[in-house]
């Protein structure tokens, strides 16, 4: 399968976005003091873009990445994901949209220690009731894209770090969500292991069509991998780039190399 033209969203020329943010604020207020964590930001993302957050420590980068996941919500402006404003959903609604619309990995990769790796990458399908014959059939597959099916049955402590997030990643993809948001994917691991799951998660943006939303404060990283670099200052949007570097994607033997079974 040739990973240019895979992308089931993208021609029609007038494609909603899939993320539209507008005037987004999250504000913080502690004590007499007004954090201003997000002030203001609009953007859209077109739907199998991968952008990535730039900005220096506390500039709001996670801030937006949570808004956007549906975790938190905005003291003023909205959330638009695939036509939804997310201030519109119900309590019930917000759950099915954390748990189908949007699947989340982070740096230091949130598995639970005293699950396998099976149970954790199965536990968004029991949340989503999904049938016990069918859960096992779906793990088994979400691991083997990540390479990691022959450690199905260890615990997360038992990983490296690398190994640990690839099991994050395929928790994370289990529900086949079209946003990927990731929070310093790779800030645990050397470059070699960061490089290795930024080409997986480069290869599921292009082969599944999936929106990918990352924060990073590596340039170097984001140069490499996403095809928008945005920068957060003070929780402002100060640019906006398009990059045409961005790696198509990796030849399969080098993205693969050791982490196949
Ligand atoms: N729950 C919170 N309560 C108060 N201040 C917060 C909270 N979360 C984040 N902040 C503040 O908001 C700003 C942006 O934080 P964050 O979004 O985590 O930045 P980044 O991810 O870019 O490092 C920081 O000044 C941080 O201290
Ligand atoms: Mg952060």
């Amino acid at each position: 399968m040739s990973h240019l033209q895979t992308s089931p969203t993208a021609a029609p020329a007038i494609a909603a976005s899939a993320i539209r943010i507008e005037n987004l604020c999250r504000h913080y207020r502690m004590g007499v003091t007004l954090i201003r964590a997000v002030d203001g930001v609009s953007l859209a993302v077109r739907p199998g873009e991968f952008i990535a957050l730039l900005g220096a420590s506390g500039s709001g980068k996670s801030s937006v990445l949570n808004l956007l996941a549906g975790l938190d919500r905005p003291t003023a402006g909205s959330v638009i994901v695939q036509g939804r404003d997310l201030a519109q959903l119900s309590r019930e609604e917000l759950a099915h949209y954390r748990l189908h619309t949007v699947g989340m990995v982070f740096q230091s990769f949130n598995l639970i220690p005293s699950m396998t790796v099976a149970e954790n990458v199965e536990l968004p399908l029991r949340f989503a009731e999904v049938d016990r014959s069918e859960r096992d059939g779906m793990t088994g597959a979400a691991l083997a894209r990540v390479g990691l099916q022959s450690r199905m049955n260890h615990r997360p402590s038992e990983l490296s770090g690398g190994e640990q997030q690839r099991v994050a990643l395929a928790r994370a993809l289990i529900n086949r969500p079209q946003l990927l948001l990731a929070d310093e994917p790779t800030g645990n691991l050397d470059s070699r292991t960061g490089t290795e799951i930024m080409n997986m998660v480069r290869e599921f943006n292009l082969q599944l069509g999936m929106t990918v939303v990352m924060v990073t404060h590596e340039r170097a990283l984001a140069e490499r991998y996403a095809e928008r670099l945005i920068h957060l200052a003070d929780g402002k949007l100060v640019s906006d780039e398009t990059n045409v570097l961005a790696v198509p994607t990796q030849p399969l033997s080098t993205a693969s190399e050791g982490s196949r079974p």
